[in-house]
Protein backbone atom coordinates (compact mmCIF):
# COMPACT_ATOMS: atom_id res chain seq x y z
CA UNK A 1 0.00 0.00 0.00
CA UNK A 2 0.91 3.64 -0.88
CA UNK A 3 -0.79 6.35 -0.29
CA UNK A 4 -2.06 8.62 -3.33
CA UNK A 5 -0.61 12.45 -2.08
CA UNK A 6 -2.90 14.96 -4.25
CA UNK A 7 -1.32 18.64 -2.85
CA UNK A 8 2.10 18.27 -4.19
CA UNK A 9 3.12 21.44 -2.02
CA UNK A 10 6.98 22.56 -1.88
CA UNK A 11 6.82 20.92 1.27
CA UNK A 12 5.55 17.61 0.52
CA UNK A 13 8.43 17.57 -2.51
CA UNK A 14 11.33 18.26 -0.24
CA UNK A 15 9.65 15.10 2.08
CA UNK A 16 9.09 13.03 -1.38
CA UNK A 17 12.60 13.74 -2.24
CA UNK A 18 14.16 12.77 1.12
CA UNK A 19 12.02 9.31 0.74
CA UNK A 20 13.95 8.80 -2.53
CA UNK A 21 17.32 9.43 -0.52
CA UNK A 22 16.29 7.27 2.20
CA UNK A 23 15.69 4.44 -0.52
CA UNK A 24 11.93 4.91 -0.71
CA UNK A 25 10.25 4.73 -3.90
CA UNK A 26 7.93 7.76 -5.25
CA UNK A 27 5.57 7.40 -8.38
CA UNK A 28 5.47 10.96 -9.81
CA UNK A 29 3.66 11.96 -12.88
CA UNK A 30 5.79 13.19 -16.36
CA UNK A 31 3.85 14.95 -19.12
CA UNK A 32 4.70 11.32 -21.03
CA UNK A 33 3.16 8.30 -18.35
CA UNK A 34 3.38 8.24 -14.73
CA UNK A 35 6.77 6.81 -13.52
CA UNK A 36 7.95 4.86 -10.22
CA UNK A 37 11.00 6.43 -9.44
CA UNK A 38 14.07 5.35 -7.21
CA UNK A 39 17.40 7.06 -6.50
CA UNK A 40 19.50 5.70 -9.53
CA UNK A 41 22.77 5.54 -7.18
CA UNK A 42 20.75 2.87 -4.80
CA UNK A 43 20.66 -0.58 -5.89
CA UNK A 44 18.68 -1.90 -3.38
CA UNK A 45 16.08 0.29 -4.03
CA UNK A 46 16.05 -0.42 -7.90
CA UNK A 47 15.79 -3.83 -6.79
CA UNK A 48 12.88 -3.36 -5.21
CA UNK A 49 11.38 -1.21 -7.59
CA UNK A 50 11.92 -4.16 -10.31
CA UNK A 51 10.58 -6.33 -8.21
CA UNK A 52 7.32 -4.08 -7.78
CA UNK A 53 6.89 -4.22 -11.53
CA UNK A 54 7.60 -7.16 -11.74
CA UNK A 55 9.90 -7.08 -14.35
CA UNK A 56 13.04 -8.66 -15.43
CA UNK A 57 16.71 -7.12 -13.56
CA UNK A 58 18.21 -6.86 -15.79
CA UNK A 59 16.39 -3.96 -18.36
CA UNK A 60 17.67 -0.52 -18.32
CA UNK A 61 15.78 2.46 -16.46
CA UNK A 62 15.74 6.08 -17.82
CA UNK A 63 17.56 7.87 -15.33
CA UNK A 64 15.62 11.36 -15.03
CA UNK A 65 17.77 14.45 -14.26
CA UNK A 66 16.64 18.13 -13.15
CA UNK A 67 19.20 20.01 -15.78
CA UNK A 68 21.42 20.11 -18.43
CA UNK A 69 24.39 20.56 -15.59
CA UNK A 70 23.94 16.41 -14.30
CA UNK A 71 24.00 15.53 -18.31
CA UNK A 72 27.94 14.92 -17.98
CA UNK A 73 27.26 13.04 -14.04
CA UNK A 74 25.72 9.97 -16.17
CA UNK A 75 27.49 10.51 -20.09
CA UNK A 76 30.48 10.91 -21.63
CA UNK A 77 31.34 11.02 -25.55
CA UNK A 78 28.88 13.48 -26.12
CA UNK A 79 27.95 13.84 -29.87
CA UNK A 80 27.12 17.45 -30.88
CA UNK A 81 23.80 16.52 -32.01
CA UNK A 82 23.02 15.15 -28.58
CA UNK A 83 23.22 18.45 -27.62
CA UNK A 84 21.47 20.52 -30.00
CA UNK A 85 18.70 17.79 -29.39
CA UNK A 86 19.00 18.60 -25.55
CA UNK A 87 18.99 22.11 -26.08
CA UNK A 88 15.66 21.97 -28.24
CA UNK A 89 13.41 19.39 -26.63
CA UNK A 90 14.11 18.98 -23.47
CA UNK A 91 12.49 19.13 -20.61
CA UNK A 92 10.12 17.34 -22.75
CA UNK A 93 9.04 13.61 -23.93
CA UNK A 94 12.44 12.48 -25.05
CA UNK A 95 15.04 10.32 -24.25
CA UNK A 96 18.63 10.14 -24.81
CA UNK A 97 20.89 6.94 -25.14
CA UNK A 98 24.40 8.07 -24.48
CA UNK A 99 27.74 6.46 -23.73
CA UNK A 100 27.96 6.08 -19.82
CA UNK A 101 30.14 7.16 -17.06
CA UNK A 102 31.46 4.76 -13.88
CA UNK A 103 28.44 6.55 -12.20
CA UNK A 104 25.90 4.74 -14.17
CA UNK A 105 25.97 1.36 -12.65
CA UNK A 106 25.04 -1.89 -14.27
CA UNK A 107 21.64 -2.25 -12.20
CA UNK A 108 20.75 1.15 -13.94
CA UNK A 109 22.16 0.30 -17.94
CA UNK A 110 21.14 -3.29 -17.27
CA UNK A 111 24.74 -3.88 -17.71
CA UNK A 112 25.13 -2.06 -21.30
CA UNK A 113 28.02 0.60 -21.37
CA UNK A 114 24.85 2.93 -22.47
CA UNK A 115 22.68 5.47 -20.17
CA UNK A 116 19.06 6.32 -20.83
CA UNK A 117 19.02 10.22 -19.64
CA UNK A 118 15.73 12.19 -19.68
CA UNK A 119 14.66 15.84 -18.31
CA UNK A 120 10.99 15.43 -17.87
CA UNK A 121 8.48 18.57 -18.60
CA UNK A 122 5.93 18.62 -15.72
CA UNK A 123 6.27 21.02 -13.08
CA UNK A 124 6.19 18.02 -10.20
CA UNK A 125 8.78 16.18 -11.68
CA UNK A 126 10.70 19.10 -12.16
CA UNK A 127 10.32 20.53 -8.48
CA UNK A 128 11.13 17.07 -7.17
CA UNK A 129 14.24 16.43 -9.47
CA UNK A 130 15.60 19.65 -8.19
CA UNK A 131 14.45 19.18 -5.00
CA UNK A 132 16.27 16.12 -4.63
CA UNK A 133 19.48 17.42 -6.29
CA UNK A 134 19.17 19.96 -3.80
CA UNK A 135 20.29 17.19 -1.21
CA UNK A 136 22.64 15.53 -3.03
CA UNK A 137 20.82 13.27 -5.74
CA UNK A 138 21.97 13.07 -9.46
CA UNK A 139 19.06 11.35 -10.89
CA UNK A 140 16.17 9.32 -10.52
CA UNK A 141 15.70 6.28 -12.58
CA UNK A 142 12.39 5.61 -13.15
CA UNK A 143 10.38 3.09 -15.47
CA UNK A 144 6.74 3.28 -16.26
CA UNK A 145 4.59 2.66 -13.19
CA UNK A 146 3.57 -0.11 -14.53
CA UNK A 147 3.88 -3.54 -14.23
CA UNK A 148 6.28 -5.44 -16.13
CA UNK A 149 3.96 -5.71 -19.90
CA UNK A 150 0.83 -3.80 -18.97
CA UNK A 151 -0.51 -0.28 -20.53
CA UNK A 152 1.22 2.90 -18.97
CA UNK A 153 -0.28 5.16 -16.31
CA UNK A 154 -1.15 8.52 -17.05
CA UNK A 155 -3.17 9.09 -13.86
CA UNK A 156 -2.33 8.80 -10.32
CA UNK A 157 -5.34 6.59 -9.32
CA UNK A 158 -3.73 4.33 -12.62
CA UNK A 159 -0.51 4.06 -10.64
CA UNK A 160 -2.65 2.93 -7.63
CA UNK A 161 -4.34 0.10 -9.42
CA UNK A 162 -1.28 -1.29 -10.83
CA UNK A 163 0.97 -1.29 -8.07
CA UNK A 164 -0.60 -0.63 -5.16
CA UNK A 165 -0.46 -4.29 -3.70
CA UNK A 166 3.07 -4.34 -4.25
CA UNK A 167 4.23 -0.66 -2.76
CA UNK A 168 5.40 -0.65 0.85
CA UNK A 169 3.47 1.99 3.48
CA UNK A 170 6.46 4.41 3.30
CA UNK A 171 6.73 4.67 -0.42
CA UNK A 172 4.60 7.86 -1.93
CA UNK A 173 2.42 8.40 -5.02
CA UNK A 174 2.26 12.05 -6.04
CA UNK A 175 -0.67 13.51 -7.79
CA UNK A 176 -0.39 15.50 -11.20
CA UNK A 177 -3.03 15.33 -13.34
CA UNK A 178 -3.62 13.36 -15.96
CA UNK A 179 -0.48 13.10 -18.42
CA UNK A 180 -0.66 15.73 -21.16
CA UNK A 181 0.67 13.47 -23.99
CA UNK A 182 0.16 10.15 -22.76
CA UNK A 183 2.38 8.18 -24.77
CA UNK A 184 6.33 6.90 -23.64
CA UNK A 185 8.60 9.54 -24.72
CA UNK A 186 10.36 8.82 -27.77
CA UNK A 187 14.00 7.01 -27.37
CA UNK A 188 16.69 8.16 -29.71
CA UNK A 189 20.27 6.42 -29.32
CA UNK A 190 22.86 9.28 -29.54
CA UNK A 191 25.96 6.34 -29.72
CA UNK A 192 26.67 6.45 -33.19
CA UNK A 193 26.70 8.81 -36.07
CA UNK A 194 23.42 9.45 -36.74
CA UNK A 195 20.72 9.35 -34.20
CA UNK A 196 18.33 6.45 -34.62
CA UNK A 197 14.83 6.44 -32.63
CA UNK A 198 14.61 2.76 -31.03
CA UNK A 199 10.81 3.73 -29.67
CA UNK A 200 8.71 6.43 -31.77
CA UNK A 201 7.02 9.26 -29.29
CA UNK A 202 5.99 13.27 -29.46
CA UNK A 203 9.58 14.15 -30.43
CA UNK A 204 9.60 12.72 -34.31
CA UNK A 205 11.92 12.11 -36.78
CA UNK A 206 11.22 15.20 -38.60
CA UNK A 207 11.56 17.40 -35.48
CA UNK A 208 14.96 15.52 -34.76
CA UNK A 209 16.33 16.01 -38.49
CA UNK A 210 15.59 19.79 -38.19
CA UNK A 211 17.30 20.20 -35.17
CA UNK A 212 20.64 18.45 -35.98
CA UNK A 213 20.52 18.83 -39.35
CA UNK A 214 21.90 15.02 -39.87
CA UNK A 215 19.71 11.94 -41.16
CA UNK A 216 17.84 9.63 -38.41
CA UNK A 217 19.19 6.07 -39.73
CA UNK A 218 17.37 3.07 -39.31
CA UNK A 219 18.52 1.27 -35.53
CA UNK A 220 21.42 -0.95 -36.89
CA UNK A 221 22.39 -2.27 -33.12
CA UNK A 222 19.42 -4.40 -32.61
CA UNK A 223 21.67 -5.51 -29.41
CA UNK A 224 20.71 -2.49 -27.48
CA UNK A 225 17.44 -3.61 -25.28
CA UNK A 226 14.42 -1.80 -24.90
CA UNK A 227 11.58 -3.56 -23.13
CA UNK A 228 8.91 -1.55 -24.53
CA UNK A 229 10.17 -3.05 -28.02
CA UNK A 230 9.47 -6.30 -27.21
CA UNK A 231 6.66 -7.23 -29.37
CA UNK A 232 3.72 -7.79 -26.46
CA UNK A 233 3.77 -4.66 -24.41
CA UNK A 234 1.70 -1.88 -23.64
CA UNK A 235 -0.92 -4.83 -23.36
CA UNK A 236 -4.44 -4.41 -21.42
CA UNK A 237 -6.15 -7.31 -20.06
CA UNK A 238 -8.48 -7.42 -23.15
CA UNK A 239 -8.04 -9.20 -26.50
CA UNK A 240 -7.40 -5.68 -28.65
CA UNK A 241 -8.18 -6.38 -32.81
CA UNK A 242 -7.43 -3.62 -35.02
CA UNK A 243 -10.08 -2.33 -37.38
CA UNK A 244 -13.86 -0.64 -36.41
CA UNK A 245 -15.94 -4.04 -36.62
CA UNK A 246 -16.87 -4.06 -32.68
CA UNK A 247 -19.73 -6.07 -32.10
CA UNK A 248 -22.80 -5.30 -29.84
CA UNK A 249 -20.86 -5.31 -26.16
CA UNK A 250 -17.43 -4.67 -27.57
CA UNK A 251 -15.08 -2.19 -27.13
CA UNK A 252 -13.77 0.74 -29.83
CA UNK A 253 -11.46 3.28 -29.96
CA UNK A 254 -11.24 5.43 -33.44
CA UNK A 255 -11.47 9.01 -34.31
CA UNK A 256 -14.25 10.68 -34.03
CA UNK A 257 -15.08 10.65 -37.99
CA UNK A 258 -15.71 6.79 -37.21
CA UNK A 259 -18.97 5.54 -36.13
CA UNK A 260 -19.88 3.72 -33.49
CA UNK A 261 -21.55 -0.03 -34.48
CA UNK A 262 -24.75 -0.23 -32.81
CA UNK A 263 -24.59 -1.81 -29.35
CA UNK A 264 -20.71 -1.51 -29.57
CA UNK A 265 -19.41 0.53 -26.22
CA UNK A 266 -17.47 3.75 -27.40
CA UNK A 267 -14.31 4.61 -25.55
CA UNK A 268 -12.75 7.10 -26.84
CA UNK A 269 -13.32 9.46 -29.95
CA UNK A 270 -10.29 11.68 -30.46
CA UNK A 271 -10.55 14.51 -32.63
CA UNK A 272 -7.29 15.14 -33.01
CA UNK A 273 -3.83 13.15 -32.57
CA UNK A 274 -2.50 14.60 -30.07
CA UNK A 275 -5.94 14.31 -28.40
CA UNK A 276 -5.56 10.35 -29.55
CA UNK A 277 -2.48 9.91 -28.00
CA UNK A 278 -3.83 11.15 -24.54
CA UNK A 279 -6.31 9.33 -24.38
CA UNK A 280 -5.46 6.01 -25.75
CA UNK A 281 -4.52 4.11 -22.37
CA UNK A 282 -7.41 5.93 -20.32
CA UNK A 283 -9.47 4.49 -22.71
CA UNK A 284 -7.83 0.69 -22.36
CA UNK A 285 -7.64 1.03 -18.69
CA UNK A 286 -11.35 2.11 -18.88
CA UNK A 287 -12.37 -1.47 -21.23
CA UNK A 288 -10.65 -3.17 -18.54
CA UNK A 289 -12.52 -2.19 -15.77
CA UNK A 290 -15.86 -2.45 -17.56
CA UNK A 291 -14.57 -5.61 -17.96
CA UNK A 292 -14.96 -6.06 -21.75
CA UNK A 293 -13.56 -9.69 -23.41
CA UNK A 294 -12.60 -7.51 -26.67
CA UNK A 295 -11.92 -3.39 -27.63
CA UNK A 296 -11.69 -2.73 -31.52
CA UNK A 297 -9.11 0.26 -32.46
CA UNK A 298 -8.39 2.23 -35.67
CA UNK A 299 -5.30 3.10 -35.97
CA UNK A 300 -4.86 6.61 -36.73
CA UNK A 301 -3.30 7.25 -40.20
CA UNK A 302 -0.28 9.62 -40.87
CA UNK A 303 3.34 10.57 -39.60
CA UNK A 304 5.04 11.59 -36.83
CA UNK A 305 2.48 11.27 -33.42
CA UNK A 306 0.43 8.43 -35.35
CA UNK A 307 3.23 6.82 -36.04
CA UNK A 308 4.35 6.55 -32.09
CA UNK A 309 0.79 5.56 -31.80
CA UNK A 310 0.22 3.16 -33.76
CA UNK A 311 3.40 1.22 -32.86
CA UNK A 312 1.34 0.84 -29.35
CA UNK A 313 -1.75 -0.42 -30.50
CA UNK A 314 0.42 -2.69 -32.51
CA UNK A 315 1.97 -4.45 -29.60
CA UNK A 316 -1.25 -4.04 -27.61
CA UNK A 317 -2.91 -6.41 -30.58
CA UNK A 318 0.16 -8.65 -30.51
CA UNK A 319 -0.26 -12.05 -28.92
CA UNK A 320 3.00 -14.19 -27.68
O1 LIG B 1 8.18 8.54 -21.11
C1 LIG B 1 8.94 7.72 -20.58
O2 LIG B 1 10.00 7.39 -21.12
C2 LIG B 1 8.55 7.14 -19.24
C3 LIG B 1 8.57 8.25 -18.19
C4 LIG B 1 8.29 7.75 -16.80
O3 LIG B 1 9.79 8.94 -18.26
N1 LIG B 1 9.42 6.08 -18.88
C5 LIG B 1 9.40 4.88 -19.50
O4 LIG B 1 10.30 3.99 -18.93
O5 LIG B 1 8.69 4.64 -20.44
P1 LIG B 1 10.27 2.43 -19.29
O6 LIG B 1 11.32 1.80 -18.46
O7 LIG B 1 8.90 1.91 -19.15
O8 LIG B 1 10.73 2.43 -20.78
C6 LIG B 1 12.00 2.96 -21.06
C7 LIG B 1 12.67 2.22 -22.14
C8 LIG B 1 12.84 0.78 -21.79
O9 LIG B 1 12.33 0.03 -22.87
C9 LIG B 1 14.32 0.59 -21.61
O10 LIG B 1 14.72 -0.66 -22.07
C10 LIG B 1 14.90 1.74 -22.41
O11 LIG B 1 13.98 2.77 -22.28
N2 LIG B 1 16.17 2.16 -21.86
C11 LIG B 1 16.40 2.85 -20.73
N3 LIG B 1 17.72 2.96 -20.49
C12 LIG B 1 18.33 2.32 -21.50
C13 LIG B 1 19.67 2.04 -21.80
N4 LIG B 1 20.66 2.42 -21.01
N5 LIG B 1 19.94 1.33 -22.93
C14 LIG B 1 18.96 0.91 -23.72
N6 LIG B 1 17.64 1.13 -23.47
C15 LIG B 1 17.34 1.82 -22.38
MG1 LIG C 1 7.26 0.90 -19.62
Amino acid sequence: MASIISQCSLDVLRQAAENLKSGGLVAFPTETVYGIGADAENHEAISRMYKVKNRPADHPVIVHIADLDEVDYWAREIPDYAIALMRDYWPGPMTLLLRRTEKAKDYVTGNQNIVGLRIPAHTVAISLLQEFKKIGGHGIAAPSANRYGAVSPTTADAVSAELKDYLEPKDQILDGGPSLVGLESTIIDCTQNNPSILRPGAITAEMIEETTGIIVVEPEDIKIRVSGSHKQHYAPQAHVIIGTNAQSGEGLIAMSDIETPHGAIRLAAPQSIEEYARNLYSALREGDKQGLQTIHIAPPTGEGLALAIRDRINRAASRP
